[in-house]
């Protein structure tokens, strides 16, 4: 084995960063390569120990504790001094997990459903008006399972507008399309187009949205949920 571990093809990240100049996505991996391509003193995100361990302590006290206070603005307010970004009218439903609160984004208006899994260790980003079901998971990359480090590749996902992922989905990095919904359970291997209705495992196809019909507001804060 003598190759560098693999990465994220550079223009997919482009491509998700065109769609969403708002992604915020850590530093990139660094590493020592030996000759025998075996890798030395990996950091998944090149960042000063500072930055670092605020963001791990930010997570840990955020899933074990802060996620179960039944107060909207409590989990807000922890979530943006955290690094979050997170517009007006949205919320994040109780007991949800969120890695690497500093590369998440959310938009106005967007409603994130109880437990989901918000992995933003490469970058996330949701648009506006964008609601999440409970028990969503996304995920924020996979690992390069040929290699003998078993090295992570971190890959963004941008959601788009007015997107609706229905409960139990879960979604591999990808850009989901303006409109699209990801019916329940499904697992999203690939991108989703615009006004897409995508379900099943690997997610297809399975219908097309109205244009017309996303005109709503994704907000949706019940008291002490
Ligand atoms: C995606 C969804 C909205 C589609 O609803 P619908 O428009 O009423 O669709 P239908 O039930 O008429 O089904 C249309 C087709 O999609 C398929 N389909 C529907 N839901 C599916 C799913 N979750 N996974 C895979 N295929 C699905 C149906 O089998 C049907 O296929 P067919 O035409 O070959 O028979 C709905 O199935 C869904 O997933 N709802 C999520 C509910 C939820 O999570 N609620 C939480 C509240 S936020």
């Amino acid at each position: 084995m003598s190759r560098p571990p693999a990465v994220t093809d550079p223009q997919i990240v482009a491509r998700k960063v065109a769609a969403a100049p708002g992604l915020r996505m850590p530093p990139p991996p660094k590493y020592d390569l030996r000759p025998d391509g075996r890798v030395d003193n990996y950091r998944m995100q090149d960042m000063g120990l500072l930055r670092k361990a605020r963001n791990r302590v930010g997570q840990l006290l955020y899933n074990m504790v802060v996620t179960y206070i039944p107060s909207h603005h409590v989990r807000l307010a922890y979530l943006r001094a955290f690094g979050a970004k997170i517009g007006k009218g949205s919320s994040v439903n109780r007991g949800t997990t969120i890695l690497d609160i500093e590369f998440l984004t959310i938009g106005d208006d967007c409603c994130v459903g109880a437990r989901c899994m918000l992995d933003a260790r490469a970058g996330l980003y949701l648009g506006d008006n964008v609601i999440l079901a409970s028990d969503v998971h996304m995920l924020g990359g996979g690992h390069d399972i040929n290699h003998p480090d078993f090295l992570p590749v971190p890959n963004p996902t941008v959601v788009e507008d007015y997107v609706w992922i229905a409960s139990r989905a879960m979604t591999l990095p990808c850009h989901i399309g303006r409109g699209a919904v990801v019916a329940a359970q499904a697992v999203v291997i690939k991108d989703v187009g615009e006004l897409e209705v995508v379900g099943g495992n690997p997610a297809k196809v399975i219908a097309k949205r109205d244009p017309e019909g996303l005109q709503y507001s994704g907000r949706f804060r019940a008291p002490f949920w």
